[in-house]
């Protein structure tokens, strides 16, 4: 029950993120391509969109560490599933690819922070962002893939 709910807010967390990402990443490529100043609501949705990347992460870590039957739970258990694409994907690259998009997000929303003006601002914000967005983008598994999954989870 506890699996099957958090695998659910895990599925439709996921377009928040995605969404949030394209409407964060569009703000900060109209901020820099037209020169326009760094606001207040560019910060909450940048804010916004790392809160909801955080949470997604969480959620993930509770299903690999915890709840998934699908993650292997030691060093050995990782290598016996190399040769299995479902569980190297959900035991390794997904895990993997989403945790440098969390990290790159992160980065660049210091680097953005401390940047001076407002156009740096925009401009590491996009630069970083893109790359996160491609990992995040990259490491969902899309109905069609021999490890897809449903685009709209239902409940159990
Ligand atoms: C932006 C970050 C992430 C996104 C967008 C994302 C997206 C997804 C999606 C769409 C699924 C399939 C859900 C379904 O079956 O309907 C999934 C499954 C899964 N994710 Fe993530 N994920 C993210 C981060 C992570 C992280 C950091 C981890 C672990 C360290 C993780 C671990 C898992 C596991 C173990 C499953 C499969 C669970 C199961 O079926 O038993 N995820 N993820």
């Amino acid at each position: 029950m506890l699996y099957q709910g958090v695998l659910f807010l895990h599925s439709w967390l996921r377009w928040g993120v995605v969404i949030l990402g394209l409407i964060t990443f569009a703000r900060a490529v109209r901020g820099w391509a037209g020169g326009l100043e760094w606001t207040r609501t560019d910060q909450r949705v940048r804010l916004l969109f790392i809160t909801l990347l955080d949470s997604q992460v969480l959620l993930g870590l509770s299903l690999y560490f915890v709840l998934s039957p699908l993650t292997p739970r030691s060093l050995e258990g990782l290598r016996s599933v190399m040769s299995i694409s479902v569980l190297r994907f959900f035991g390794l690259e997904h895990a993997t690819t989403m945790l440098m998009a969390l990290v790159i997000a992160h980065v660049a929303s210091v680097a953005s922070r401390k940047a001076r003006d407002s156009t740096a601002k925009h401009r590491r914000w996009v630069v970083g962002l893109l790359i996160a967005l491609l990992c995040i983008v990259a490491g969902i598994p899309w109905p069609g893939l021999p490890y897809g999954r449903p685009l709209l989870r239902t409940f159990g």
